[in-house]
């Protein structure tokens, strides 16, 4: 209706990276999850070449009935030594990681709280787990605190979910005072790190790093291998109980394939490469800092972005959202317009993801461009010419 193609499903001709080649133009991309630029390193793409020589292309059978693979136990000690516990899962997608594990874990007689800004895939979980589900105002564990004091005694097991890194708005918890709220109620604690590892703290080991919190002081870990670590899939990690006890009963794991080799593989080399470069992480917080200094200094609403991976430009209505994405894309930047009912109404913004490998430049130009654009439609009536 309003003129302007559809900003999703265009074709990308190269590598999603901090540029990518979309018909025929080489364009500044702020639309990839690849924090590091570890999708195109160099070790890792060898891993997944070498996996595929020795392993094949699929894993051909669930892990359970199928044997263990030494790729899936490479990956997940990886990952477990990463956050410093003591095991690992991986799984073949991480929606369905927290589907399933949610779904696993909680059952009718419990209660499930989260943030009102989590990932749907969490909700999707505590649908399926039949617990009873409450929504919490975004970040507020004095919220928490004051309705366990008056309902804890209804439920047998209360999960708190939270986000390491909120994808929309690229803030984050204080964790500490979660921890501290779920000790004092006997809940447990899972934080879905999917934007936050490779991210948060100085290399990159997620919000217990940053904040200095003991990470064994979280009962679940969950991420994905689709972002930092350039893969495809989601990981739990935690206890040995936890993990043991996952692999036996949740459905996603033991009636799914296991990750093929060169998924595997690529995502432990991803996790090598990025304990091995901290700069990688030095110059993505870099990034993110100069983009929201830039974004905030040329007047644009950034919302509650802390400035790392996530830096929403908030603009409004949905319409006035898409118009602004697609000129920007005509001025050669890739960022996508988020709108309802991904956010509510009103909320509609373009996201940014930054990337190790955006430049000062890329980064300058990208604000410039939207500061004009969205100033620019403002006052403009997008419908003017639908009405004459
Ligand atoms: C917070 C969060 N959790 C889970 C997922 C699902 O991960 P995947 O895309 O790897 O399936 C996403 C996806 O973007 C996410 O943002």
């Amino acid at each position: 209706m309003l003129g302007v193609p559809s900003p999703f499903f265009r074709t990308i001709d190269s590598r999603n990276g901090a540029v990518c080649m979309m018909e025929g133009k080489e364009r500044i991309n702020f639309a990839s999850y690849d924090y590091l630029g570890l999708s195109g390193h160099e070790s890792v793409r060898a891993a997944a070449v070498e996996a595929a020589t020795t392993w094949g292309v699929s894993a051909n059978a669930s892990r359970l009935v199928g044997g263990e693979r030494p790729y899936h136990v490479d990956l997940e000690r990886a990952i477990a030594d990463a956050y410093g516990v003591d095991d690992a899962v991986a799984m073949v997608s991480g929606h369905a990681t927290n589907v399933t594990t949610i779904g696993a874990l909680l059952g009718p007689k419990d209660l499930i709280l989260m943030d009102q800004l989590i990932h749907n895939s969490i909700a999707e979980g505590a649908n399926l787990s039949g617990a009873a589900r409450l929504t919490f105002p975004h970040n507020d564990f004095g919220w928490i605190d004051e309705t366990l004091s008056r309902v804890r005694g209804r439920y047998e097991r209360v999960l708190i979910v939270i986000e390491g890194l909120y994808s929309m708005d690229g803030d984050f918890p204080d964790l500490a005072e979660f921890v501290k709220i779920k000790r004092n109620h006997d809940a447990w604690l899972m934080v879905d790190e999917a934007h936050a590892f490779g991210v948060l703290g100085e290399t990159g080991r997620g919000i217990a790093e940053m904040q200095g919190v003991d990470p064994r002081s979280v009962e679940i870990w969950m991420g994905t291998l689709s972002k930092t670590l350039a893969s495809c899939g989601g990981y739990i990690a935690g206890s040995e109980a936890l993990v043991t006890y996952l692999k036996f009963k949740a459905p996603g794991f033991v009636f799914s394939v296991g990750l093929s080799a060169p998924v595997a593989a690529t995502a432990a080399a991803a996790v090598r490469a990025m304990l091995d470069e901290p700069e990688r992480v030095a110059r993505l917080h870099a990034n993110g800092q100069r983009f929201r200094e830039k974004a905030k200094d040329a007047g644009l609403d950034i919302g509650l972005t802390e400035g790392y991976a996530v830096t929403p430009v908030i603009i409004g209505d949905s319409p006035r959202a898409v118009v602004a994405a697609d000129k920007l894309y005509e001025a050669g930047i890739n960022a996508l317009p988020i709108i309802f009912p991904a956010v509510p109404e009103q909320q509609a913004r373009i996201r940014f993801f930054m990337t190790s490998d955006h430049t000062d430049e890329q980064i300058d130009d990208a604000v410039a461009k939207t500061a004009e654009i969205v100033h620019g439609l403002k006052d403009v009536d997008l419908f003017e010419s639908l009405r004459s």
